[in-house]
């Protein structure tokens, strides 16, 4: 992964050095220069949001240089999705064109955080074990932001952000042979090693087990990959509750003894991608230093079918004291999420978020555009939500009511873990979720449709980094609330 330098310069956009300038265009407005605005006039620069146009100019310090003159749609439409969207039409187009500096003339009050992700999410590509690097092995260096009010706390926020964000797609690719729990539990070493505010807790197996933690070791039972629950304390500050943050990290799901079809397997490598939002957006709160406590849970294991594997019908007892008839194998995210919810409640979280590739169903149900959240308390759900919203996170709340609550009782113990039938499988497996969680506001989000193949201008394919940014911006409301 090739770091980009972000910098921010307060004087005129046109003054800058680097080889490449970026203009947006707002419906119905005018370039500065009379040469570029002839272009609009012919038809050639477009206003229309994903436009790019390009054009040349005499540089400052002698020679020629590249003007992209972006779209950016109607100005009272502009807000930071329409910036990222821009951005990334912008740093498609200058990675074409072999642009090493790009300079982006600040259209709108606060399209720093946006310019910026929208670029470095743009630029992301997984090519680590491709012999020829992608034609952009020497692509863009530096990004700038230029204009009079530009803010360098903004620039950096949107840097932070986005640097994170692509870390949790790195570790998400990263194949479950290379990225095992062992190695997720090194990542959360060194963001723990990076800064004085984080600590890390890490149990094995043995741990595991003897703490009582009978539904996660039920999963980790099945595999010599050696499980790890990872544990990240940050302590910023006291401001806001103490928030618990917890992600599913099943490096790789086969399924277990449940083994799931072959077609499409390969893609249970990304069942971790609750935990890398989860450490990431940590190892971001923490270079930011916002003034609040998480305890972050991230229960890390592959799930396999072996010969000392969990069978259908076992019944295990969580952490919680709560015995759970294991009736799908598959249905093993919910299990090593129930022992890392309790552990956070157990932590003194006072508000949980967890991020989960849980069911297939919410594919089914809402695509990739927006996560399914669930929650046991209103207002904690509207403070996810609105954080989800300003991040373009989008998610969108799905019912739980007594009667599905039901599904999820057992017929030999206090729970199933996969109700025949599948009914409304997405809320059953939330269900589930909220017999760990005693009365601690929690939101749940599904993310099993958006944490890849997002499908939006600025991450496409692969692996999306989902929730980092409303994880970071959900911290960042709290401590300001
Ligand atoms: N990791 C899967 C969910 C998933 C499926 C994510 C497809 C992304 C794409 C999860 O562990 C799982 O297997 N869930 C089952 C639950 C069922 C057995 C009750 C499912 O959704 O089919
Ligand atoms: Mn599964
Ligand atoms: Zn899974």
């Amino acid at each position: 992964m090739r770091e980009i330098a972000v910098t921010v310069r307060p004087g005129a956009p046109e003054e800058t050095a680097v080889d490449t300038r970026v203009l947006g265009l707002f419906d119905g407005e005018h370039l500065p220069e009379p040469e570029l605005q002839q272009l609009v006039e012919l038809g050639e620069a477009k206003s229309g949001l994903r436009k790019v146009a390009v054009a040349h100019e005499e540089a400052p310090g002698g020679g020629r240089r590249r003007v992209l003159i972006a779209g950016l749609g109607k100005r009272e439409e502009f807000d930071s999705e329409a910036a990222r969207v821009a951005a990334a039409a912008v740093a498609g187009r200058a990675r074409e064109l072999g642009a090493v500096s790009l300079s982006w003339a600040l259209p709108d009050d606060g399209a720093e955080v946006g310019l910026v992700e929208g670029t470095l999410l743009k630029l992301y590509s997984f090519d680590r074990y491709k012999a020829k690097a992608d034609d952009d092995a020497n692509g863009l260096e530096t990004l700038e932001i230029a204009g009079s009010g530009v803010s360098e706390e903004a620039a950096r926020r949107g840097h932070i952000a986005a640097a994170a964000v692509n870390r949790a797609r790195e570790l998400q690719n990263l194949p479950s042979n290379v990225a095992d729990p062992i190695f997720l539990a090194g990542r959360a070493q060194e963001i723990a090693d990076a800064h004085a505010q984080v600590e890390l807790e890490l149990f094995g197996r043995d741990e595991i087990v003897q703490r009582g933690m009978g539904a996660f070791a039920a999963v980790a039972q099945g595999t010599h990959a050696e499980p790890r629950l990872i544990v990240l304390r940050y302590s910023g500050g006291d401001q806001g509750p103490h928030l618990g943050f917890v992600g599913k990290a099943v490096t790789f799901d086969t399924g277990g003894i449940s083994l799931k079809p072959g077609a499409k397997m390969s893609e249970m490598k990304f069942d971790m991608s609750g935990g890398a939002a989860v450490l990431e957006s940590i190892d971001a709160i923490a270079k930011l230093g916002l003034p609040v406590t998480i305890t972050a849970v991230v229960p890390a294991t592959e799930n396999m079918p072996s010969g000392h594997a969990i069978k259908p019908g076992d019944i295990v007892t969580a952490l919680n004291g709560k015995t759970i008839e294991i009736n799908n194998t598959d249905a093993e995210g919910r299990l090593i999420l129930a022992d890392a919810l309790s552990y956070a409640v157990e932590q003194g979280a006072e508000r949980i978020v967890d991020l989960a590739t849980l069911t297939g169903a919410i594919i089914v149900a809402l695509g990739s555009t927006h996560a399914g959240l669930f929650s046991n308390d209103d207002d904690w759900f509207q403070e996810v939500d609105a954080a989800c919203t300003a991040t373009g996170e989008l998610g969108w709340r799905l019912p739980l009511h007594r009667e599905t609550a039901k599904l999820v009782e057992g017929t030999f113990a206090d729970l199933d873990n996969a109700p025949a039938g599948r009914k409304a499988s997405s809320i059953t497996a939330a269900h589930f979720l909220s017999n760990f969680v005693g009365d601690v506001p929690w939101v749940h989000m599904d993310i099993a449709g958006t944490a890849w193949e997002l499908g939006r201008p600025y991450v496409g394919k692969g692996a999306s980094g989902f929730g980092v940014r409303a994880l970071i911006e959900l911290a960042s409301r709290s401590a300001d609330a």
